[in-house]
């Protein structure tokens, strides 16, 4: 609390430092300045500082009462409790503050203080495979992380893993050589969904003959062996099928608006060319030994129930690569070729121990300093039923019939909200509020939790959800579209103004958007601004039950109150956006 903060400063950063200032001693220690139903805020990080400083917590807060200075900031600061101060700020200050940050095209949103290359690695679908709703999960958090570290100024290197190699291309190439009108098509309308459901009838039929004819199974393993020496019929088709299952993830891409495009997608057999070298390296090394004819890596604290400790496995005894070797290669290639100083793996909880094997042999090959790979696991979704969420039939759920059916959903919100809206406005809307729905509920849970798959509940127009903070929206932007329309005072900031106590709330909040989007990209947990934007729709709502806007009493509390209109406009869609997430302008 040291920094000085610039103009762009919260008031609540503003505060900090004042605080910090009447007690110089305190160097570096945080007042724990929170919102308090007493005051504005209440700091009590006092409490902390006095133990350490064996001083009696109340008198060293009366003596910070005393010399802080109020610079116009401060209208009320009283020493209560233990050792807390209880801070009344300024309306002044407050509006003050918010019409520098209203000038600012990024709200007064800082950049990060030592901007890097972020590498985020998210979505990761298997070729061939229907995606999943692990795939959505991982999709839609790597959205929002990129969205927000970008706007903070990172340089954000995206990355979709896909996983398109493997042994089991070699049963695919040899079905399809032996029947080649299997992915023939015409193209045309929802091509993503068309590909999807001849892969998987590929996948499939391949697999009924793999699993009944043994000839065909040792066809096939032979087919392995030609794609990974780089054969070009094999490779051709092998290409075909990732081909296909790209205009399937590219469909689900665009139906979700993630920013995800064929550039992002570097998969697993991307490193092929680099396995061998870089399992000579770890054998060379001594990273790596030889187990069993296999090549491993051993941890002391990764064992199996029997007590017997178990590998990362670099080379399998059959020379062949699998999982683990395409990842090592993954993160030496980012980190030492393209320079990242921040890798994000956004992906579910269940590969945490994979991870850990492969960040660890990493740091000991001397490919990765400590503290730049993250795992950010994430929990599971469930069904009604409190399990993994599934069909009726115990089917992995697939993922574009889910998004039909919150974009259905929505439909009938969007009817009744809007009933004579044109046809296709209406479709619209349907799907700006059916997906963000889904996207919501998923980054409005704290990421490692689970959490239950629940339309209704999604799509309410009541309660933390997306329709909600969109309607809060689309009902303020009414508001300033009519105020356009009529012959009322411009929106404009008036510090002289004594503010009612809704309006005091909705400054205060307005006040933490920055200081939230510092707080997400610090812990990498979206959910945080998730919660913000509902709280600000929700002082959003009393606002209006509590102070007229258009037929407030005088000129300058109408362009006062319309400045917080448009500034809270301007914060939930800026706030949406970093989520991924339309705001339309009506709804
Ligand atoms: N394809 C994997 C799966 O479906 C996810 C990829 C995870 N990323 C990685 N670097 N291993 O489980």
């Amino acid at each position: 609390m040291t920094a000085v903060p610039s103009l762009s400063s919260s008031v609540h950063q503003r505060l900090s430092a004042a605080l910090a200032a009447a007690l110089p001693e305190a160097a570096g220690a945080d007042p724990l300045l929170r919102r308090s139903d007493r005051a504005d805020l209440q700091a009590n990080g006092l409490l902390a500082l006095a133990k350490r400083l064996k001083g009696n917590p109340r008198d060293l807060a009366a003596r910070v009462a005393a010399e802080v200075d109020t610079e116009g900031l401060i209208r009320d600061i009283e020493v209560s409790g233990p050792g807390f101060l209880n801070i009344t700020l300024t309306d002044e200050a407050l509006v003050r503050t918010l019409a520098g940050r209203a000038a600012d095209e990024r709200l007064g949103v800082p950049f990060a203080a030592a901007p890097g290359t972020m590498l985020i690695e998210y979505s990761g679908p298997n070729v061939a495979k229907e995606m999943h709703v692990g795939h959505l999960r991982s999709t839609v958090i790597g959205d929002t992380l990129a969205r927000i570290m970008d706007f903070r100024g990172e340089k954000v290197i995206r990355r979709n893993h896909i996983g398109d190699w493997g042994t089991q291309f070699g049963m695919l190439i040899q079905y399809l050589t032996e029947h080649p009108g299997e992915l023939d098509h015409e193209g045309g309308e929802g091509a993503g969904e068309a590909a999807m459901s001849r892969l998987g009838r590929l996948y499939r039929d391949a697999r009924a003959v793999f699993d009944g004819d043994a000839e065909f199974k040792e066809r096939a393993r032979r087919r392995v062996v030609d794609l990974q020496a780089g054969e070009p019929e094999a490779r051709a088709l092998w290409q075909r099928i990732v081909d296909e299952s790209k205009l399937y993830f590219n469909a689900v891409y665009d139906r979700l608006g993630v920013l995800l495009t064929d550039e992002d997608v570097v998969g697993e057999s991307a490193y092929n060319a680099d396995l061998a070298a870089l399992s000579d390296e770890l054998e060379e090394s001594g990273v790596a030994v030889r187990s069993d004819g296999a090549l491993c890596v051993f941890f002391d604290d990764v064992r199996g129930p029997d007590g017997e400790r178990v590998p990362l496995i670099v080379r399998k005894a059959d020379g062949g690569f699998g999982y683990a070797a395409t990842d090592l290669a993954a993160i030496r290639n980012r980190v030492g070729v393209l320079g990242a100083d921040t890798v994000l793996y956004i992906v579910d909880a269940r590969q945490a121990l994979h991870f850990k094997m492969v960040f660890e042999t990493a740091r000991r090959a001397g490919w990765l300093p400590d503290g730049v790979a993250h795992h950010l696991p994430f929990g599971t979704v469930l069904g009604k039923d409190g399990k993994p969420f599934k069909t009726r039939s115990g089917e992995t759920v697939r993922l574009m019939d889910l998004l039909d059916e919150a974009v259905e959903h929505a439909a009938g919100v969007v009817a009744e909200k809007a009933p004579d809206l044109p046809a296709d406005e209406a479709a619209a809307r349907a799907r700006d509020v059916g997906v963000g729905a889904v996207k919501y509920a998923d980054l409005s849970t704290s990421r490692t939790r689970d959490y239950v798959f629940d339309l209704d509940r999604m799509v309410s127009l009541t309660g933390d959800t997306s329709v909600y903070i969109q309607y809060a929206h689309a009902r303020v932007r009414s508001i300033l579209r009519r105020a356009a329309a009529q012959d009322t005072p411009a929106a404009a900031a008036h510090p002289e103004l004594a503010l009612a106590p809704a309006e005091r709330a909705l400054a205060l909040h307005l006040d933490e958007f920055g200081d939230t989007l510092e707080a997400v990209a610090a812990t990498y947990e979206p959910h945080k601004l998730a919660a913000y934007l509902y709280g600000l729709a929700s002082q959003l709502t009393t606002f209006y039950d509590q102070c007229p806007v258009l037929s407030a009493d005088d000129a300058a509390t109408v362009a006062n109150r319309l400045f917080l209109c448009e500034l809270t406009a301007r914060t939930l869609a800026q706030g949406l956006a970093l989520l991924g997430i339309e705001a339309p302008e009506r709804l």
